[in-house]
Parts: C-alpha cells; structure tokens; sequence
C-alpha cells in the first residue's frame, strides 16, 4: 500500500504503540483485500462492546489499549452492551456480568469513545454525509449507512474499527471503491409488503445473495423503519452491505450503470415466498414469556407508535423496547415511557435481547418482531423465538 508520510510515521510508532498497532491492523487489512491506500474517514462505529461476546480477553485488551492514553481522532460511537447500563439491576442482570461490562464501557470511554450503545447511530447524530468514508462495524447499521445514506464503509470487524478510529483512517477497498457498489442481482416483488413482510423479504434474499448486492423493484414504497429492519434482516441471513431500492436509496440510479443487466440474475419474489419465509423465522408455536422489540434499535416513532397500542392496557407478558438512551430520552419526555410502563413494559437502553444474557433470566420463548433477531435469538441465547407483529405478539 501507498502510505501518505503521516501514515507511514503512524506506522512507525511515531504516534505511541496503540496507533502504530492500530496502524498495522489496517495495513494487514488494506493487504488482503488489495487496497492501494488509505481514506480518510469521517465516522467509525465499534462493535465488540457485550462482555457476552468478547468475554474476559477481551475487556484485557480494550484496557490495554486505554491504559496507553490514546485517543480516537474521529466521532465513534459504541454498539450495544451486555446490559441496560442505568437500570440492569431492575432488569435483574447478573452483578458480575455488569461489572464486567461497566469496565469494559469505562475503557471506551476513555479512548474518547461515545458511550452511547446502540446500532442504530443514525437516529442519534452519528450521521454520514452521502458519499462520506467511515468504518463501521454493526451489520445493520453497515446496511443502513450504505444503502439508505450513501456512506461508504466495508462490515468492519469491531478491532479494525477501533483501529479505524485511532488513525481517523481506513484502507480503501470493499464498498469504498464505486465499482464495488453496483447491484449484481434484481428481486422484482409481485406483492406490496408492510411490517415484519419486510425482514421476512430480507431474509429470504439474503440467504440467496449472501454478499452480494441485491437490486429491488418493491411494489410499494418502504418507509425508513422498514428500511432498517430490510437491512438487518438481509445483513444477518447473509453477508449484505450494500442494498438498493428502485426510486428510494440514493445510488439505485447507478446501480445498475454499466452492468451487463442480461449477466444478472433476475428473481421474482410473489406473495408465498414471502409467508414461506415469515413462517421459518418462528421456532415455536409456544405463547412467548417475553417480548422484545427494538431489533435494530427503536427510533421515536416507532416507540410512539408502541405506546399508542398499549395506552390503557395490561399486558400479560413482559415487553421490552430496546434502544439508545438519548432516543430514551425523547421517549421519556414525549410521556411514551410512562405510557409503556404503565401498561406493564419497559424501555430498555444500551443493549438488546441478542447481546444480553436473557438466557440468564429465566426466559424460554421470545416474541420478536425482527427477522434478525429471530435469526440470532436461537443461536446466540439458547432460546426459541416467535417473529409475528407486535399486536398479534401481544395478544397471544
Ligand atoms: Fe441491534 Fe441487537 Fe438487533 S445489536 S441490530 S438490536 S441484534
């Protein structure tokens, strides 16, 4: 790779031994993927935050690498922890557990990280402008800052992140090159979709696609939410980044430029394809002992619109929201908190129902309304899921 003499002294230990090792790591990176040089970037998003998934050796490193003084030379955010980090003994997380990841926050936090938890950065400030480099780590939200906002960035692992925000760099290859960024597939829906239809299509594809970057021609136009749960789901089923929807995403008008559109593959998608796949997200027909929304992490509206359906009721299982505390924060203010609680749930911020330890909680059956979630539940927890709408969830 071409260095710049900044980053060949970055390389060099100029800077201290965090960021000539963070250096290395994205010089390693650059080399296997073939990039000629760095970018520079404007954002990065770190995952390896849930003590569930980096464990001991992980949390080991992360003070290490804190204990060296170093900063981050761009606005990084954090992807959700392990636990609510205000209010997990409520939630009755194991005290060692929250230690562990209280510690494990501390040392991102001294890197000058955000501590703000969540996968959904976009919903609170950590917004890249369309065309912009970043380094971001979090499936989703990989999905959703290179499809919905044109961002560029490859789905980093959650080291080459943090390596990524110490330099302020990344190496250039994967989807920061144009030419990695065009469709080489075509989903044509012979059906309007709405609600979980959405993840259940993202599902579908992704097992089909896998890395590759699907094309849709929708028969209906999505609205943002539904973006992000078409994302998670295609980004979980399979390795996708880089999505586009006729009309709607910013890049489709490019997408297809310069394809060779009779070498693509062209799949129709009609009605019993999509509840063939809805029904395979469900691993049980059992009653769920707990609901958990929020899969990628709620926004405003959708807690809004969670808190009109439970106003004046009494819910018979429990129901989490999971999301980011400052979207916590409006929740609480606009009154759709108290309206939750009320009705028996709660709003839980910093982490969610995958990179929690629920399966430490007594819980059997988790009632779902994201086809990620449905996805990683089983494997990840040990438990068994139901994907259904919230509503029906709920009258179960
Ligand atoms: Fe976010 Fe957890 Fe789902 S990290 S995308 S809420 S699995």
């Amino acid at each position: 790779m071409q260095l710049t003499p900044e980053e060949q002294d970055m390389y060099d230990g100029k800077y201290g031994i965090a960021v000539e090792k963070s250096m290395e790591i994205l010089v390693a990176l650059g080399d296997i993927y073939g990039a000629e040089k760095m970018v520079d970037i404007t954002s990065a998003q770190i995952a390896g935050v849930s003590y569930k998934t980096i464990g001991d050796a992980g949390l080991e490193y992360l003070e290490e690498l804190a204990s060296t003084g170093v900063k981050v030379r761009v606005p990084s955010t954090l992807n959700p922890a392990g636990i609510d980090l205000v209010k997990w003994k409520d939630l009755n997380f194991p005290a060692d557990f929250a230690d562990k990841q209280l510690k494990i926050i501390e040392a991102y936090s001294r890197m000058g990280i955000s501590t703000t938890c969540t996968c959904t950065p976009y919903l609170v400030g950590n917004v890249p402008a369309l065309g912009s480099h970043i380094a971001w780590s979090e499936s989703s939200a990989v999905a959703y800052a290179n499809s919905v906002l044109g961002a560029r960035t490859n789905r980093e692992g959650g080291p080459g992140a943090l390596a990524a925000a110490i330099c302020g760099k990344t190496a250039e290859y994967g989807y920061h090159l144009d030419k990695n960024r065009k469709a080489n597939y075509i989903f044509e829906l012979e059906t309007q979709l709405k609600g979980t239809e959405y993840g259940a299509l993202g599902y579908l594809v992704g097992r089909i696609v896998g890395d590759g970057v699907p094309y849709f021609k929708l028969k209906n136009t999505p609205l943002i939410n539904e973006l992000k749960s078409l994302g998670a789901a295609l980004a979980s089923s399979g390795a996708v980044a880089l999505y586009h929807v006729e009309n709607v995403t910013p890049e489709y008008n490019d997408a297809l430029k310069g394809v060779d559109i009779g070498g693509i593959e062209k799949i129709v998608v009609d009605k019993d394809q999509i509840i063939e796949s809805h029904q395979k997200l469900s691993t049980t027909t059992r009653k769920p002992d707990l609901i958990c929304v929020g899969c990628p992490h709620a926004s405003l509206d959708e807690i809004e619109a969670i808190a009109d359906k439970v106003t004046g009721r009494k819910l018979s299982t429990p129901l989490w929201i999971c999301t980011s505390i400052s979207v916590k924060a409006e929740s609480d203010r606009m009154g759709y908190t108290k309206t939750i609680e009320d009705a028996g749930g709660k709003v839980v911020s910093d982490t969610c129902m995958v990179v929690s330890p629920i399966e430490d909680l007594g819980f059997k059956v988790v009632g779902v309304d994201s086809a990620k979630a449905a996805n990683y539940v089983p494997s990840m927890c040990g438990l068994d899921v139901i994907y259904d709408e919230l509503e029906n969830l709920i009258e179960k």
